[in-house]
């Protein structure tokens, strides 16, 4: 069903065909996204989004075409338009059309490109049984923490862990768990937290990040740094975070259970519900 779409300053509808063959997101995956939650008709945890969003744009050399406060506007206008008041706002400026070469002409104009999406999230029984996972060898570059489209890796990763009979990939690199292929990584063991460190290595989840306050906020010890691949064998929690997922707990990796949802996981997830909940219901 055609949604509403945003390219370069108009509205039109996701049924108009409007980047180029040489636009070099396409070419290249050189290009820049966000994908943030909507809920009721209101987009949330705006501000973070921007952050990254910015910064991934400045180290790309690409211009931001929002300010934080026109770009708050904007993610509330056009959610204010979707077809459905839940889903994912997809947003995405690539570096702009130009013949195709690899290096880009200097003063490109990026094409900016912004589409909502109904989004069926994880209701209560997905989220009490958590879901599966496989490790695959890392084969991404050593700029994981810039979320451009360039996710190949990641898309292959994804394919592989369906076909196994699971939902998420994660990760592996000489013996170190990174991240899953659209979701941070948390195993939890004697009653602290334990995460990837927010390096080049992982994309800095905006949902990792909430979940990481709400923990420090109740005391859990959280301790930010690579978890072994050995270590998997001996967790007593283990979940993902992602816009789309929220706080999702983990049930088996490569086949071996963990147990069910454990005590930290779900009063992380809880927090964040409430947390999302409240952001939702402020603006209504
Ligand atoms: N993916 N790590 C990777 C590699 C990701 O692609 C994502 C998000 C995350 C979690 O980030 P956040 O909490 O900000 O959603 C971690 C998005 C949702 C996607 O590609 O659809």
């Amino acid at each position: 069903m055609a949604d509403i779409l945003y390219f370069n300053g108009r509205y039109t509808t996701t049924d108009e065909k409007v980047i180029g063959v040489e636009d070099r997101g396409l070419q290249f995956g050189d290009s820049v996204y966000e994908v943030v939650k909507f809920l009721r008709g209101t987009p949330t945890l705006v501000t973070p989004h921007f952050e990254r969003m910015s910064q991934g744009l400045a180290a790309l050399e690409i211009p931001t075409p929002w300010t934080a406060e026109s770009f708050d506007l904007f993610c509330r206008e056009i959610v204010g338009r979707a077809s459905s008041p839940d889903g994912l706002l997809y947003i995405q400026i690539t570096r702009g059309e130009a013949t195709r070469r690899h290096g880009w002409p200097e003063g490109m104009t990026p094409n900016v490109i912004a589409y909502p999406r109904k989004h069926s999230f994880p209701d209560a029984e997905r989220k009490r049984k958590g879901i599966s996972m496989i490790t695959l060898p890392e084969q991404r570059w050593r700029a994981c923490h810039l979320k451009t489209t360039n996710l190949l890796p990641n898309v292959m990763a994804r394919k592989a862990a369906e076909r196994a009979g699971a939902v998420e990939a994660l990760f592996i690199d000489r013996g170190e768990v990174r991240e899953g292929a659209s979701s941070s990584f948390f195993a939890v063991r004697e009653g602290r937290i334990i995460t990837h460190t927010a390096d080049e290595a992982i994309l800095a989840g905006v949902v990792r990040d909430v979940a990481i306050s709400r923990a420090l906020e109740e005391r859990i010890r959280v301790d930010e740094r690579p978890i072994r691949e050995a270590e998997l064998y001996d967790l007593d929690e283990a979940f993902v975070t992602s816009t789309s997922l929220s706080v999702m707990p983990v049930s088996s990796i490569d086949g071996r259970r963990i147990p069910a949802r454990g005590p930290i996981t779900e009063r992380l997830q809880r927090m964040f519900d409430e947390r999302e909940e409240l952001e939702a219901g402020a603006r209504d």
